[in-house]
């Protein structure tokens, strides 16, 4: 049994993932920046046979909740294997309008928190563990609207190859999953309507999978990368997308 937490496990692809891997037999600790929400997802999780799954508040574009988050897990002696950094956001703004509050915003809880984040939980990861970030595949496409979100993923795979050096002798590694366009919240938070909605499932009809990607079709990939099988990778960038890239 391996002892995971995924950042931002109260909905999509957080709450998805932790799902698959508390059905494979892990120990599953979720974090959120809304106690509703954690609450909720807390419920769902653990209707299902299994260790039970447990939720810590954090929001992650403040350092000061990734430094108490980092001093109760700490306490508690928790040890991890893995480190699935999922939590982010989109807030899409044309880039002539894109205001600096936008831009910050995504840096902070896009980058700086998943870097902060590593930083504060060294002391309780395992030799070895694996991190995993969840980036998108806005690192490599253009989407109108996405100026400050892929420039915020992009940042971190940026880094990437560099923590992989740096931690390496502590027997950490660092990889990421790009997701396609996903039918999540994230949608709705980012302020698309039903039609904007049905476009988007329009457009990934067009893809070879020749549909809408669902949370439950990412999972996987992260898990992979969570888990031992993936102890060689290194630096590896999974594109789930359903072919929306070719
Ligand atoms: N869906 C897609 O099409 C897509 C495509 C590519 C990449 N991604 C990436 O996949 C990841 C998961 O997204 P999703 O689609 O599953 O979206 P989602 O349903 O909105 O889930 C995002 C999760 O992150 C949490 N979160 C947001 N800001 C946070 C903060 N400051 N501190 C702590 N938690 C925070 C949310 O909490 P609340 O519930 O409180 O909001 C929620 O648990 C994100 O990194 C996203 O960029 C998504």
């Amino acid at each position: 049994m391996q002892q995971i937490l995924v950042t931002g496990g109260t909905s999509g692809i957080g709450l998805a993932t932790a799902q698959q891997l508390k059905n494979a037999g892990h120990q599953v600790l979720i974090t959120g920046r809304s106690q509703g929400n954690l609450d909720r997802a807390l419920d769902q999780l653990n209707q299902s046979q299994g260790a039970e799954v447990n939720g810590l508040m954090c929001d992650q574009s403040q350092p000061e909740q990734i430094q108490a988050l980092a001093e109760e897990l700490i306490q508690s002696d928790v040890q991890l294997n893995s480190l699935v950094l999922n939590a982010g956001i989109f807030l899409p703004q044309m880039f002539d309008d894109m205001t600096l509050d936008n831009l910050n915003g995504h840096m902070a809880t896009n980058v700086t928190g998943p870097l902060m984040m590593i930083q504060a939980l060294l002391p309780i990861m395992k030799t070895p563990s694996s991190v995993v970030f969840i980036s998108s595949i806005a690192v490599e496409k253009g989407f109108a609207t996405a100026v400050a979100y892929s420039a915020s993923k992009a940042a971190f795979e940026g880094a990437m190859a560099a923590l992989n050096l740096e931690l390496a002798e502590r027997g950490i590694r660092v990889n990421c999953v790009r997701p396609g366009v996903t039918l999540t919240d994230i949608q709705r938070k980012a302020g698309m309507d039903d039609a904007a909605i049905a476009g988007l499932k329009q457009a990934m009809g067009q893809t070879p999978a020749g549909d809408m990607l669902g949370p439950d079709d990412i999972a996987p990939a992260i898990c992979h990368l969570a888990l031992e099988g993936s102890r060689h990778s290194r630096n590896a960038r999974i594109t789930v997308d359903g072919g929306y890239c070719l």
